[in-house]
């Protein structure tokens, strides 16, 4: 990376103690882009990343494939480049055309009850992929991966507020913010770990253990020995969590779960395994798809490689180096702020590239490339021109910080304001009835090339498993009827549940 100096504008000042340099650490448990021999945060290098994770870059190529594909212009988080990196987008885009569908996969670690800015972006970007593709979405909140890691790093010991009940809580919470963002109830399922884990999932889960080794595992995740035996298991769920075949029941076929036990799910639903899923995340929870990645092929049921799109972090209200983190309430902006203090946190704390005083800055210009209230408007202002023009003036030296801070207060105020509106009306039926395993309703691509694509079958009746006919991948008749039979039969149940919950409150 470039060095830099003090005077040069947007440069934090530099301590004066000479320290051992930290290396760039990510992976699904640490973001840090290092420190210097000062002991300075340092901005993290998604070049070297990259090559370290062997991902690929997203090209104006793809963005010119994906808009022609979709007949919509690509998202702004893809235009300006916070989703940068992938593997095997172009499949996906293949697989659209081709078989006309593929499945969204996406999840979030319910770490606390509340939900930040940063955590709002892939979501965000998720939910246009649904909308541009209409395509079913699975969203995993994994409360058990929450609890273990919460546990590993208080020495083993479980501290108040953080039990499994607790962590769950905080997955309900997260949820009906998620859904608060706009997700469509016909195509999206939501889950917490601690609730759904079972059936053919479970079944995946454990085929997927038995194919990682604990050096591998501890290899890709950073665990050590000390670590609970929990969190190297936990990589699987996460992983198996990629494939449709974990959920039947979102395509219209029986699970092996009771109380709605079906004979025709005896077997894993074979039909599931053709179909491929893209799962967009920020590039810290590379690791576990790499590990999914090597192992999609050797499946029972061989599914294809899962594809991937990644994204940077969030900035910090401090400014690169670090990513906006719930536990350092100064580092973000809350979806429960109030103005107020989205107006304090961006005037106090939002690092500035611009200079000491406004003479300097109306002389000399900003950089608005370290200015975290310019970088906050990247994510959330839509129109390019209007970004632009903020760029260039405060380059120039036209636009002065306060000025920034305060376009970008309002717009930031703005979208925290209507999501807040909006998470009010998210009631804990609606939340239920965004995870009720049920089927999904989706078109996905209207004209797609080749749509028998998923029904291909080899195989399935030698290992025993019922023929899934229907071109379509529905399944046989037979099947279709079973499992229209149980649905309507866990719909009674969730009524009488429904009544008996509503009778005892
Ligand atoms: N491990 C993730 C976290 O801590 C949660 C997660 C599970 C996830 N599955 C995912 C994130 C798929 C992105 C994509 O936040």
């Amino acid at each position: 990376m470039a060095s830099a100096t003090a005077s040069e504008p947007g440069v934090p000042p530099i301590a004066s103690q000479k320290i051992a340099a930290a290396a760039q650490a990510i992976d699904p448990y640490n973001v840090s882009g290092g420190t210097d021999e000062h002991g300075n945060a340092v901005a993290i290098d998604y070049d070297r990343l990259v090559q370290e994770f062997g991902t690929q870059l997203l090209t104006p190529d793809h963005l010119a494939r994906f808009e022609k594909v979709t007949g919509k212009p690509a998202h702004r988080l893809m235009r300006r480049g916070v989703f940068f990196s992938h593997r095997d987008f172009d499949k996906i885009l293949d697989a659209y055309e081709r078989d006309g569908t593929f499945m969204l996969y996406t999840g979030r670690g319910p770490s606390s009850g509340s939900m930040h800015l940063g955590h709002t972006v892939p979501f965000l970007f998720t939910k246009e992929l649904q909308e541009l593709f209409d395509v079913p979405l699975v969203i995993m909140m994994t409360d058990d991966e929450k609890y273990l890691h919460t546990r590993n790093k208080n020495e083993g010991r479980q501290k108040p507020g953080n039990t499994v009940e607790d962590f769950i809580a905080f997955a309900h919470e997260n949820i009906k913010d998620i859904i608060a963002l706009g997700f469509d109830p016909k195509k999206t399922f939501i889950y917490t770990d601690y609730e759904y884990l079972g059936g053919h999932f479970y079944r995946n889960v454990s085929e997927f253990e038995s194919m990682v080794t604990l050096s591998q595992s501890f290899g890709a995740m950073g665990f050590k020995m000390e670590y609970n035996i929990g969190l190297p298991a936990y990589g699987a769920k996460q992983c198996v969590a990629a494939f449709p075949s974990s959920y039947p029941e979102l395509f219209g076929l029986p699970d092996s779960r009771y109380p709605t036990w079906d004979p025709a799910a005896k077997m894993r639903h074979k039909s599931l395994s053709k179909i491929m899923t893209l799962i967009p995340c920020a590039i810290d929870q590379e690791p576990y798809f790499r590990i999914l990645r090597d192992r999609c092929e050797r499946m029972t049921d061989p599914h294809p490689k899962t594809a991937l799109i990644l994204s940077k972090f969030l900035t910090a209200l401090q400014g690169a180096g670090g990513k906006m983190s719930a536990s350092d309430a100064n580092s973000a902006i809350f979806m429960s702020d109030t103005p107020n203090q989205i107006k304090k946190k961006i005037n106090s704390h939002a690092f500035s590239g611009g200079r000491e005083t406004a003479e300097e800055q109306r002389e000399l210009g900003g950089n608005p490339d370290v200015d975290v209230a310019y970088t906050y408007l990247s994510y959330f202002l839509d129109s390019d021109e209007e970004l632009e023009a903020l760029a260039t003036r405060y380059r120039s030296g036209d636009l002065l910080t306060g000025e920034m801070k305060a376009k970008c207060i309002a717009e930031l105020q703005s979208f925290v304001a209507d999501f807040q509106k909006r998470r009010e009306s998210v009631t804990d039926e609606v939340m239920r009835s965004f995870m009720r395993p049920r089927k999904l309703e989706f078109k996905g691509n209207p004209n797609p090339t080749k749509p028998a694509a998923p029904a291909v079958e080899e195989g399935g009746a030698a290992n025993g498993e019922a023929k899934e006919g229907g071109k379509d991948g529905r399944g046989t008749k037979g099947e279709r009827k079973a499992a229209k039979l149980a649905e309507k039969k866990a719909e009674k149940e969730a009524e009488k549940l429904a009544l008996r919950q509503k009778a005892e409150a």
